[in-house]
């Protein structure tokens, strides 16, 4: 097999850049199916890691399902309910993102990052686990902007402490920027539909807008607990440079053109 540009456009690659391409897994976790003898091309189980395949002739087999590069990459966002895990299957049957997108269509579909069950708003998608590593990696420093409804009401000092980067149990959080969201804005009602409510001891509740560019697991959740306040919900509104325009909750739809084209610069696979 050469290595020659060919008219469709696919070179011969390696067979964990293939696999990631495909969607199968992250690059590193498709290392991992290699070296477990589950990956055949041309019906050969292969586990060296430097092997290369041809997109276009090589038949790619993972646990025996075909894979394949669709010739476009495919991106969509979803706007998630609650009550829904992060996940393409659970094997306890629990209501899982999987049931929301139409993964028969596209396949290869797996989630960018996650939100916790109880968190609603936008969860990317896509086939090309490139970009959604690139997306999720910690040097690309792509913001996520949060709304959460709290209990109490922060004080200029906890938004300062927050923007500053508070100390949390895995170590710092990064500086986020932090700012207190009033009845009037759209975003007030996503989280607090009925009014945002008191606290035990009579205090107002209060809605916070949160941009960070890090995804510990529970980082919002942990760092407004850190600065006194726990979280009673909490919405994803932005990722990088998309926003949940024109997707009601549980609905999903392809991206533009245009932003498919931002969120391969964000994840930087593309000039
Ligand atoms: N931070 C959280 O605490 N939960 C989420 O779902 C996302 C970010």
């Amino acid at each position: 097999m050469s290595d020659e540009y060919r008219e469709d456009g696919l070179y011969p690659m390696r067979l964990q850049r293939f696999l990631a391409r495909a969607g199968v897994a992250s690059r590193r976790g498709s290392e991992r199916l290699m070296t477990e003898g589950r990956v055949r091309v041309n019906g050969q189980v292969v586990t060296e890691l430097g092997s290369k395949v041809d997109p276009v002739r090589d038949v790619v087999t993972v646990d025996d399902v075909p894979c394949s590069i669709a010739d476009d990459s495919i991106y969509l966002i979803l706007n998630k309910p609650a009550g829904f895990l992060t996940t393409m299957s659970d094997p306890m049957g629990r209501p899982c993102v999987a049931q929301l997108v139409p993964q028969d269509l596209y396949p290869g579909l797996y989630p960018v990052g996650r939100l916790d069950t109880d968190t609603t708003g936008l969860l990317l998608f896509t086939t090309n686990g490139d970009v959604g590593q690139g997306l999720l990696h910690p040097s690309h420093h792509v913001e996520k902007h949060y709304v959460a409804l709290v209990q109490g009401t922060p004080s200029r000092h906890d938004l300062e402490r927050l923007e500053a980067g508070v100390m949390l149990e895995d170590g710092p959080a990064a500086p986020a920027r932090a700012e207190l969201i009033g009845p009037g804005d759209p975003l007030f009602r996503r989280v607090a539909p009925g009014g945002a409510g008191h606290d035990g001891a009579g205090n107002p509740n209060a809605v916070v807008g949160l941009t960070i560019h890090e995804g510990r697991k529970h980082q919002v959740k942990k760092m407004l607990r850190a600065v006194g306040h726990k979280v009673l919900a909490l919405h994803r509104d932005a990722f990088g440079p998309l926003t949940l325009s024109r997707v009601d909750e549980g609905s999903w739809r392809l991206l533009t053109r245009a932003e498919a084209d931002a969120v391969e610069r964000a994840a930087g696979v593309r000039g």
